[in-house]
């Protein structure tokens, strides 16, 4: 559709193409939800979220991303690891908070989402982390209505986040998606309300407070990727593709 600054506006029929790949994508995630538990590698995680999308023929949106070429399917971190988590060896523990995100390309557009869980008990810090995550993600799509602005999004995940007493990430952001994976507007987790871009019926949005409880400082590792938080501290992930419409805000990665 026409493009309105560079942000790709989508059709009724594209949306449908969109909660297509959204929906084969939250299959994916769950599968991989399923099969977290302690003494699983986070490579088990990866291999049951890539055989949905296989069964689906749904192109891996993730794999060979990027610079050096993203090597998985998924991102699984673990505790202090943020997002990005390169799939491997690593076995799952009693209490580790594990979040999975994945991608996944039907029809040519793109689904990405993600979700974090605790292993076992959970400690209430994990507890509340989990809680200002999930708030946020679901304030931000609150906002997602015409008229409202990027910023306001972006305000609504800092807000709660700020309020819980825990750390929203300054330098990753949320953005835009469609065609690709990555599209404008990109979206700050952090803004001033009525800042930012219009929102208009037709933009899509994959919202991705990423919180971390001790800092907002992070780090990548010597794998190029892996982002973990610069404290050792804690950290949560919650995403979903999300469409601005005339009507209520559209969640496109549910299942
Ligand atoms: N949800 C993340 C993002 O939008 C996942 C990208 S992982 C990558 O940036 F490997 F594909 F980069
Ligand atoms: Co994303």
């Amino acid at each position: 559709m026409v493009p309105s600054r560079g942000i790709a506006l989508k059709s009724t029929r594209e949306l449908t193409l969109m909660r297509e790949a959204g929906r084969v994508n939250a299959l994916a995630l769950e599968a991989a939800k399923a099969v977290i538990q302690a003494g699983v590698t986070t490579a088990d995680i990866d291999a049951a979220a890539a055989e949905v999308l296989k069964k689906h023929r749904a192109k891996p949106a993730f794999l060979g991303y990027g610079d050096p070429p993203y090597p998985a399917v998924t991102c699984v971190s673990v505790n202090e690891e943020l997002v990005h988590g390169i799939p491997g060896k690593k076995k799952i523990r009693e209490g580790d908070i594990v979040s999975v995100d994945c991608g996944a390309i039907v029809d040519g557009y793109v689904g990405d989402s993600a979700f974090s869980v605790v292993v076992g008990e959970m400690s209430p810090l994990l507890r509340r982390l989990m809680e200002a995550t999930q708030q946020a993600l679901a304030a931000a799509i609150d906002q997602m209505r015409p008229g409202r602005k990027t910023g306001d999004v972006s305000a609504a995940m800092q807000r709660t986040v700020d309020q819980a007493g825990f750390h929203i990430v300054r330098n990753y952001t949320s953005h835009g998606i469609g065609r690709q994976m990555h599209e404008d507007p990109a979206v700050p987790n952090y803004m001033k309300p009525g800042t930012g871009v219009l929102l208009r019926p037709g933009m899509t949005i994959a919202i991705e407070p990423m919180v971390l409880v001790g800092t907002m400082e992070t780090r990548v590792l010597a794998d190029q990727w892996t982002v973990v938080s610069a404290d050792g501290s804690m950290t949560a992930h919650f995403e979903h593709t999300v469409a601005v419409t005339d009507a209520e805000p559209m969640i496109l990665t549910l299942p």
